[in-house]
């Protein structure tokens, strides 16, 4: 099998894009990121891809009329890159069906609770907030709502002393960069399969 080729989208700080390079070079994933794109130019994930000696690109909202244009855009350059797989990090727009069509079952994201629990934004203050004992993190295919896609895989984390959102964020994120390069290898070994809201790990 092929390597498999990688875009990643980000809009910050890339903590999970280093986990994925640093899993790629660690030769845990039968893959290659092609393209980091963002829609910030100043986004920390462009400079950590680009010490790693990888393509990037930004988008930038403002450079596009409608969001609709700003999608057919995002849809060209990905595709001109020969992606296989769009892994979302920390992406913080919404993909429209015209992305989401032209990738089929072909988008991933991590989200920092346990799905179908917490969608959208500041997940973990919405944990804190509920008073959930347990929150954790879930990768899943991204589908045309919010956070709401085939669930892949999930990692429970124990809330315990964590006093505020970014202390819980901070033991989240400890696995989502074990959970993230774990799914994208299963993937890149052609073990993951959709079948309706379910997926099979073969
Ligand atoms: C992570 O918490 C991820 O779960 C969420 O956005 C954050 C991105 O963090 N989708 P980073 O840019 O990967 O450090």
């Amino acid at each position: 099998m092929g390597k498999l080729k990688i875009a990643v989208l980000a809009s910050g700080r890339g903590s999970n894009l280093q986990a994925i390079m640093d899993a790629i070079a660690a030769d845990k994933i039968n893959g290659e990121i092609v393209l980091i794109l963002s829609d910030k130019a100043d986004a920390l994930a462009l400079q950590k891809g680009k010490d790693a000696g990888i393509t990037c690109d930004v988008i930038l909202p403002s450079a596009c009329g409608s969001r609709d244009d700003y999608d057919k855009a995002l849809t060209e350059r990905v595709a001109s890159s020969g992606a296989q797989l769009v892994v979302l990090a920390g992406f913080m727009r919404l993909l429209s069906p015209v992305f989401l069509q032209r990738f089929p079952n072909q988008v991933v994201n991590i989200h920092p609770a346990l799905l179908p629990s917490f969608p959208g934004l500041h997940a973990q203050q919405q944990a804190l907030d509920y008073g959930v004992k347990v929150s954790g993190c879930t990768v899943h295919f991204v589908d045309m709502g919010v956070d709401s896609g085939p669930i892949i895989a999930q990692t429970p984390v124990f809330v315990d002393d964590a006093k505020n959102a970014d202390e819980l964020a901070a033991k989240i994120l400890v696995e989502e960069h074990k959970l993230y390069p774990q799914v994208i290898a299963m993937i890149a070994d052609g073990r993951v399969k959709v079948c309706g809201r379910t997926v099979i790990i073969k």
